[in-house]
């Protein structure tokens, strides 16, 4: 359709330039002073004719990117122009008509095309791309705590958590508990003056690393300064783990922390480059560019492995971690269960800061638990409880407020069911059920 338009748009210019030449030509050739007369008026006729070509033209003119239900107007603005000069201007009328008739069917063919299936379709509002490279760095922030808190002032709020996840193992400002991860106040600073000088780090030197993994990627190397330190840290989280943080029983060799440009969160690079800004401008702090920041990822996350952005969902909606549709194993995934938890049957489900969960020997003694004051009649109910509110009863030795509130809005019914039925079925001692 586009191509049909464009060359209607060049035919009318010159069909307006022909039309000026004629009526010069008319004016001319004339010598009997009421045929003079009547070519006056038809002069008249003409240059009104014109001036509604030309408003057709500057509608096309204005409408042509859009997808605007106005196109066809110039058409059809066009086509009853035509069929007016044909009245008058006899001698042309044939051509004239003929004319009339192609931009008539133009008209009909473009509003079919442009017009009805909008109409049809109503118009859904224009899903608005972000352009996070050519944003300020106040905007990009905004972005970056979008990201990691679902909303813009939400980084104090209690139990806030965007599409990063972050805020399920970290706390962000200076007083707050940390005892899951590092408490990330103050990273910007700490990355550059403690972290890179820590002989652990290794700063040039990856193979002297004890780490789980010694370098991003083969021939990557390690951070030169805070902004790449910051960049390696949510790339390759066992590339440096901060002490007393490690996977209990590695010795701090591994990092609990998921890849953050890998799934479940998958981040991209403008995205990983917001929060990273984040960082920095909510501590008063200049925030390296767009680009530099980029290039600090490029660094450590190879071309294949950077995730697209996702084009059909702004950035930072507080989307659910998991809408039911996916097998067990992904859900408990994108939940962030396996970093925590212990889960028999689903491979990589590993974590010990909560307990194995093998509810379907747990979760009966736990209703029979003097001490528990929740609610649930049956396991079922009470492996729902757990998760949705899960200060109802706390498992010792295990301590209180440690798995995140956040279950209940972020995993859709459907989520939840399929956990409640895996985790029912698992039994201490038994075979872990089929996924
Ligand atoms: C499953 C828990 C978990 C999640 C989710 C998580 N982290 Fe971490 N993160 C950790 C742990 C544990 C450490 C400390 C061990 C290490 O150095 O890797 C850590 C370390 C870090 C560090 C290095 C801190 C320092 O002081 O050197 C940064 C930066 C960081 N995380 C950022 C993030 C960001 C940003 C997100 C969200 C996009 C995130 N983390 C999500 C657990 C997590
Ligand atoms: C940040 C760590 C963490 C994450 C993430 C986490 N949990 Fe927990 N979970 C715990 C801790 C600690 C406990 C024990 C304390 C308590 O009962 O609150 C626990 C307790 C539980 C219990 C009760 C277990 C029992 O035997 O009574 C269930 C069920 C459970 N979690 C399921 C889940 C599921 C499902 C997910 C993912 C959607 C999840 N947890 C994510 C830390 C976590």
């Amino acid at each position: 359709m586009g191509n049909l338009i464009a060359q209607t748009f060049s035919a009318s210019w010159m069909a307006l330039a022909i039309l000026v030449g004629l009526m010069v030509y008319f004016q001319m050739s004339i010598s009997d002073p009421a045929a003079k007369k009547r070519a006056v008026f038809k002069t008249f006729i003409g240059i009104v004719s014109c001036f509604f070509l030309f408003m057709a033209i500057v509608n096309y003119k204005t409408n042509f990117y859009g997808e605007s239900r106005l196109l066809p107007v110039s058409l059809v603005t066009i086509t009853v122009t035509t069929f007016v000069m044909a009245l008058y201007f006899t001698n042309l009328s044939a051509m004239l008509k003929v004319g009339g008739f192609m931009f008539f069917v133009a008209a009909f063919l473009s509003g079919y095309g442009n017009w009805l299936p909008q109409v049809e379709g109503g118009f859904p509002p224009k899903e608005e791309k972000l352009d996070f490279s050519s944003m300020t760095s106040q905007q990009l922030a905004d972005e970056g705590e979008k990201i990691i808190f679902g909303g813009i002032g939400k980084n104090k709020e209690q139990g806030a958590i965007g599409k990063g996840q972050c805020p399920l193992c970290h706390a962000f400002h200076a007083g707050m508990l940390g005892e899951r991860a590092p408490n990330l106040a103050g990273l910007p600073e700490r990355s550059e003056k403690e972290r890179l000088a820590d002989p652990k780090y290794s700063k040039g030197n990856p193979s002297k690393r004890e780490y789980e993994q010694k370098e991003a990627f083969p021939g990557s190397g390690t951070a030169e300064n805070g902004l790449e330190y910051i960049a390696e840290s949510h790339a390759c989280p066992s590339c440096y783990v901060v002490s007393g943080y490690g996977v209990k029983g590695t010795n701090d060799k591994q990092s609990p922390m998921p890849a953050i440009h890998k799934p479940p969160i998958s981040l991209s690079l403008p995205e990983l480059a917001a929060v990273d800004t984040w960082f920095y401008v909510r501590e008063g702090r200049d925030a390296p560019s767009f680009e530099e920041i980029v290039k600090a990822y490029e660094k450590f996350i190879p071309e294949a492995d950077r995730p697209k952005m996702a084009e059909d969902k702004p950035a930072g909606a507080t989307s659910l971690m998991a809408d039911g549709s996916e097998p067990i194993d992904q859900i408990f995934a994108k939940g962030q269960c396996v970093s925590c938890h212990t889960i028999p049957g689903i491979p990589g489900a590993m974590g010990t800061i909560g307990p194995k969960l093998e509810e379907g020997t747990s979760a009966p003694q736990r209703i029979k638990d003097p001490t528990y004051k929740g609610t649930a009649k049956s396991p079922a109910e009470y492996i729902m409880e757990s998760i949705v509110d899960p200060s109802a009863y706390v498992v010792k030795p295990f301590p209180d407020n440690t798995m995140p509130k956040v279950f209940g809005q972020k995993l859709s019914a459907g989520a939840l069911k399929k956990i409640v039925d895996y985790l029912s079925q698992v039994k201490a001692g038994a075979p872990p059920p089929k996924i």
